[in-house]
């Protein structure tokens, strides 16, 4: 398992440009199935979720492959599967956006349940039911919801939640509403961009859409979809990432390839806290401000704070003077952060859904642990502040959903490098010195430099 060593203390500076969303071209690359005709796709990331998606729409038929100028091409060449396993699909509940494709297209679907999660809860009960609403027969067998229709039939799908709408789940309703006969009406439909490009990229392949970015969308179905051309939008959890990163380490970076449109709510509420951010040509120009200011956020849907970004802000509030609180409406137990940014210095406690936050002056350089993905944005964006060198371990978390992330954080100055472990239960840790008692004051604090980290006993085999 790989694991990210990082040199803090260290501000970021120049220019980097985004990657594609993640979260757009996932959906995207699903909705192919439902496509007669080669599709190709610009800004397409490469990362882990992406193979993983290939892979199983590879067993379901489509042929994927990278062109020399880095575009996706993809084709469906056997449309006779169904079928997408539990091996694959617990690898990552992103493969639930199979679900409306297969069902409008191939008239029948079987795809496994996604399974637990880091982040909490996550039912997939409002995908099924818009899929109901549309005509479809749904059960769930054996780990396994099956879907089929013999014709689905639009109508008006509620996709509102308890806790908002569901994304994917509009992404799945959307796309198999495309092949129901006369007009859907998706009401309590999710605004993300992502939900947006996904729309887009289905006019483009001859679909009859409205509404696209409100929570009313229109849907009037046809037959078939065509084969296009779409290039996906760039991705804004990255660039708040970068904007976070380049606030904490008080420095001052360029970012390209960004859409601030789709990062009002995150550029406003690093500006209220002290971040400085500006346009500079189509890029975003970010530094520090004087200081930091506490701040009180709360996660929601589109258009508010994204809930993708709250660890990363927590990681940034914690070096504010004062309390904060964070909170997420979206996912109210996405806090496994917290215990491990507190072992990077960091004072934060869990109050239900909020983490309240007081400032510390520094982190300092440890050994944490990364539990999902954005949590070990989180921890590595605090191992880049602190002082002093870190261990950030599972970092296959972060190679899901961030592009070349250390490629891309060196030549900003960061000193992180990957270390490949190849003896996975030796686990690499940081020991702090100890100093004498008798040494007269405190002890000035001393890390171990990453090239002498030492590997520590395995387990006593009793
Ligand atoms: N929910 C339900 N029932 C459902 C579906 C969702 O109650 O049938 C609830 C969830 O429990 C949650 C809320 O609705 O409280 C929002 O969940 P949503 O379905 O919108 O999440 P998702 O579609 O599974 C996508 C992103 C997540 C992102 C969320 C929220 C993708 C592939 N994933 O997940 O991204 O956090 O929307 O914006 O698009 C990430 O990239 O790190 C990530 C987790």
């Amino acid at each position: 398992m790989d694991m990210f060593v990082v040199r803090g203390g260290r501000p970021l500076r120049g220019t980097v440009a985004m990657s594609g969303s993640k979260n757009a071209s996932l959906p995207i690359m699903a909705a192919v199935l439902a496509v007669e005709g080669p599709v190709t796709l610009r800004n397409v990331p490469h990362l882990a979720d992406v193979s993983t998606l290939a892979s199983l729409l590879t067993r379901l038929g489509v042929d994927i492959r990278r062109t020399e100028n880095d575009e996706l091409r993809l084709e469906v060449v056997d449309a006779s599967a169904c079928v997408a396993p539990y091996d694959l699909v617990r690898r990552m509940r992103a493969s639930i956006c199979v679900l409306g494709p297969l069902l409008g297209r191939r008239r029948r679907a079987c795809v496994s349940l996604p399974g637990g999660c880091n982040i909490g809860h996550r039912p997939i009960d409002l995908h099924l039911r818009g899929l109901a609403a549309l005509g479809a027969e749904i059960s769930v067998e054996r780990g396994y919801v099956l879907a089929k229709a013999d014709r689905l039939r639009g109508a008006v799908v509620d996709l509102s939640g308890p806790t908002g709408s569901t994304v994917t789940g509009t992404c799945n309703v959307l796309t198999a509403a495309c092949f129901a006969e006369g007009r859907s009406v998706l009401t309590g439909a999710a605004c993300e961009p992502e939900v947006v490009d996904l729309g887009e990229f289905l006019i483009a392949a001859g679909a009859a859409i409205n509404g696209l970015g409100t929570s009313t969308i229109e849907v009037d179905g046809g037959p078939t979809l065509h084969g296009t051309r779409h290039a996906v939008i760039p991705d804004r959890i990255e660039a708040a990432t970068f904007l976070i990163a380049a606030a904490i380490t008080r420095g001052d970076l360029r970012i390209d390839n960004v859409r601030a449109d789709h990062l009002s709510a995150v550029i406003e509420t690093l500006r209220q806290i002290g971040v400085r951010i500006e346009r500079e040509g189509l890029g975003l120009r970010v530094s520090m401000g004087d200081a930091l200011r506490p701040a009180e956020v709360c996660a929601l849907p589109y258009p508010g704070f994204p809930t993708d970004v709250q660890a990363q802000l927590s990681a940034l509030l914690s070096l504010a003077p004062g309390t904060s609180v964070v909170t997420d409406h979206v996912f109210p137990d996405r806090f496994l952060h917290l215990p491990e940014l507190c072992r990077l210095g960091a004072d934060i406690r869990r109050e239900g859904a909020s983490g309240i936050i007081h400032g510390v002056p520094q982190f300092s350089g440890a050994s944490v642990m990364a539990s999902d993905l954005r949590a070990s944005a989180a921890l590595l964006l605090a191992a880049l502040a602190a002082p002093g060198d870190s261990v950030i371990r599972r970092i296959y978390h972060l190679d899901r959903g961030y592009e070349r992330l250390e490629d891309k954080l060196r030549p900003l100055g960061a000193d992180i490098c990957r270390v490949t472990d190849a003896a996975e239960n030796v686990p690499l840790t940081l020991v702090p010195p100890l100093e004498p008692c008798d040494t007269a004051g405190p002890p000035p604090p001393k890390f171990l430099q990453p090239r002498s980290i030492t590997a520590e006993l395995p387990d006593h085999p009793i």
